[in-house]
């Protein structure tokens, strides 16, 4: 911020040499500030694999600094963390001089960073058309392999882009690395790629410090890294490391191929790993529907992606385009939007959860994440918080994806000052006159099943309990009453109108009408959403009741077994037991929902209503392309392009003009259109020729 007002000051004052110069002496402060800044943030994230802040956090440091640096030039030093590709390696391992500097990317961060890039780049080729490959930036660690006359030789980190640290036993463990190659390899070669470790070995890899009582990795990078510069390859051997080749260094004594898409499937021809989603592609368009895609799927992934990386295809060009200092003019990284940050966590306070749950949460200084300000976290429960060691002010990680509330990953300890407090839940609850905790909603005594690591408000009417039950019956997943949410629930109990979401099926347009805003047409929209909820299948009204431990899945099962409410609320124990998915807890859980009055008084209420669900039938005999979206390119040799389609839709199938999201097939035949065949590539739809599409018609020849 400090750096921001010194930069307008200047510009503002640029009249008055004098005034000019202390300016610019203090801008020359505020850079040293910010390099000493990035100097420990690089020293803890790449020596010791330990960092206090977020990467995001970092970039945005990198980025204030190059535009410094930029702005005046005269003030760059070649220390400047701008100026190198990482840190210096740790002593324990043997060097690697890096024949050819491994490269670091430059990074856009906004579609028009990465449309300037694209700029630049077409105009720097003279308007020369290129072909460009979309990969995913994986965030791993990146290394580089030696291969003489086929057989491994050296594996090392990046260190500073010209000299790594030798981690040839550690890599040796990774299986995905070939330890020899095929005979036709050239005899002196170096591919470079990225060693990751996969989400699963990631979470494994925590749950085991956590046993241990080790702090644990912020994120799989840590973790990979970490794991590679273990000094005793044993304990990289365990970790499931895994690696994606995504570049060959150099070759001698053979050709290779001229485009970095052949080169890939070259290398992938000789036995390495190359990520099945990368794709090659026409034109900027395609790079930017490519990284929507991504943004949109790598919570899938089995492995931690940070952004999109687009390169000029053909090496040639690449030769032309050459690199500014570190960074290739030839690729670009273009980051997805931030999933984890920092911030500090001021209080942790209680919440009433639906099944009475007393549920505690964190309360945090307001932080942008990904552009999502995020002011609360989930924190599951008292044992998780003090596994986790996170007190009352401490500084924390956070991780946000999609649209589930954020969590707190864990605290950074480097950073406590000694005032923060360390939790109980028990301290947090009010008291009563005896000094028993009690339910901070509705007062009542709290109790804490033996062998549960909850605890819960002992009053089945309390009102926040019954908010949420009507919240949650009314939710997409369950009843889903339209104008039902958080608001609507808290007014319906508080003005009386009802007291358990039977009643909702008794509401008079009168009633409605009473309340606050509501306006004829609203109350009508009301009635009719309840109205037709009516008609929701077994399974939903089932997860509708939210009985403790029976998610939507659970209550499909249920759903599965018993053809009505009644048939499951006379289940006994073993009936439930013996359905395979279902356990002691879950069957006790259900028997002892229905075997409360009040449960069972809403039940009835429910039925009397008109609520009255079955099984759905079963679907009538699925068609052989149902659900399937097909898209035909060029000729067919069978049929006309209308006869093809003809063919789907009598299977059930649907035939479009153009490659979405949506197709799953796309037919080519001769002479295809090449618009048809790039985009199903972007997006990487499954092609079929003409033979595979007979074969799904069920027409074969
Ligand atoms: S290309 C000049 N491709 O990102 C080419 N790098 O910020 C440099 N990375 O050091 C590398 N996935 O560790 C490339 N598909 C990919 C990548 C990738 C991850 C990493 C790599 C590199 C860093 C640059």
């Amino acid at each position: 911020m400090f750096l921001r007002h010194t930069h307008y000051a200047i510009l503002n004052e640029k009249a008055s040499g004098q005034v000019l110069m202390e300016e610019l002496d203090k801008v020359k402060e505020g850079i040293e500030q910010l390099k000493t800044q990035i100097n420990r943030h690089n020293y803890r994230y790449y020596v010791l694999d330990n960092p206090e802040i977020s990467d995001a956090e970092y970039d945005e440091l990198m980025r204030e600094l190059k535009q410094l640096e930029e702005q005046y030039p005269q003030l760059l030093t070649l220390d400047s963390p701008t100026q190198r590709v990482g840190a210096a390696p740790a002593a324990a391992f043997g060097v690697v001089e890096h024949t050819l500097p491994l490269l670091s990317l430059g990074n856009a961060f906004s579609r028009d960073d990465l449309l300037a890039w694209y700029t630049r780049t077409s105009r720097l080729l003279a308007g020369e058309k290129f072909s460009l490959t979309c990969e995913h930036k994986i965030d791993g660690l990146a290394v580089a392999l030696t291969y003489i006359n086929g057989q491994l030789t050296t594996g090392a980190t990046r260190g500073d882009g010209f000299r790594g640290e030798n981690i040839t036993q550690n890599l040796r463990t990774i299986r995905s690395i070939p330890l020899s190659v095929a005979a036709e390899a050239p005899p002196h070669f170096e591919v470079r790629g990225e060693v990751f470790l996969p989400k699963a070995g990631f979470n494994k890899l925590n749950q085991e410090r956590e046993t241990e009582g080790l702090p644990l990795f912020a994120n799989p990078r840590n973790a990979a890294a970490g794991s590679v510069r273990q000094l005793d390859p044993r304990i990289t051997a365990k970790r499931q490391l895994d690696i994606y080749i995504y570049a060959l260094g150099y070759a001698e004594g053979k050709t290779t191929p001229t485009s970095h898409w052949e080169t890939m499937e070259y290398l992938k021809s000789l036995g390495f790993k190359i990520n099945p989603n990368n794709r090659l592609v026409s034109d900027i368009d395609q790079v930017e529907e490519y990284y929507r895609t991504w943004t949109e799927r790598r919570a899938n992934l089995p492995y931690e992606a940070d952004g999109i990386v687009a390169k000029v295809d053909s090496l040639t060009l690449q030769d032309k385009l050459g690199n500014v200092g570190h960074e290739p003019r030839w690729a670009i990284a273009y980051k997805f939007p931030a999933t984890q940050g920092t911030t500090r966590l001021k209080e942790i306070r209680v919440s009433v959860g639906r099944t009475g749950t007393l549920n505690p949460y964190a309360v945090l200084e307001p932080v942008s994440v990904g552009g999502v300000t995020i002011k609360q976290a989930a924190l599951h429960n008292e044992d998780d918080i003090r596994r986790k060691d996170i007190r009352e002010g401490d500084w924390v990680y956070l991780q946000r994806a999609g649209e589930v509330i954020p969590e707190i990953i864990g605290p950074i300890v480097s950073r406590r000052t000694g005032q923060e407090k360390e939790f109980s839940l028990r301290d947090k609850l009010p008291k009563n006159d005896k000094g028993q905790p009690v339910c901070p909603e509705c007062g009542a005594k709290v109790i804490k099943p033996e062998g549960e690591v909850m605890y819960y408000c002992s009053n089945a009417a309390c009102p926040a309990q019954l908010q949420q039950n009507l919240e949650h019956f009314a939710s997409r997943g369950a009843m889903d009453i339209r104008g039902i949410g958080e608001s609507m629930s808290a007014l319906l109990l508080e003005k009386g109108l009802v007291k358990n979401f039977a009643d909702l099926y008794y509401l008079g347009k009168g009633d409605i009408l009473k309340l606050d805003r509501m306006a004829e047409k609203s109350a009508d929209n009301l009635l009719s959403a309840i109205g037709k909820s009516k008609k929701r299948p077994l399974a939903r009204v089932i997860y509708a009741l939210g009985i403790r431990h029976i998610g939507e899945q659970m209550a499909q099962l249920l759903a599965d077994h018993f053809s009505s409410i009644d048939e499951l609320m006379d289940a006994t124990e073993e009936d439930l037991i013996g359905i395979p998915g279902i356990g002691y807890e879950i069957a006790e859980s259900i028997i002892a929902f229905f075997r409360q009055e009040d449960n069972k008084r809403i039940i009835l209420r429910l039925k009397d209503a008109g609520v009255v669900p079955k099984t759905e039938p079963a679907e009538p005999e699925e068609l052989l392309l149902a659900g399937q979206e097909f898209v035909i390119t060029g000729r067919l040799a069978a049929f006309s392009r209308e006869e093809a389609e003809e063919k789907v839709k009598a299977l059930g199938g649907t035939a479009k003009d153009n490659v979405t999201r949506n197709t799953n097939y796309l037919v080519v035949g001769t002479d295809p259109g090449g618009s048809k065949l790039t985009r199903a590539q972007a997006l990487g739809t499954k092609q079929i020729n003409e033979e595979e599409f007979l074969m799904l018609l069920g027409v074969t020849g």
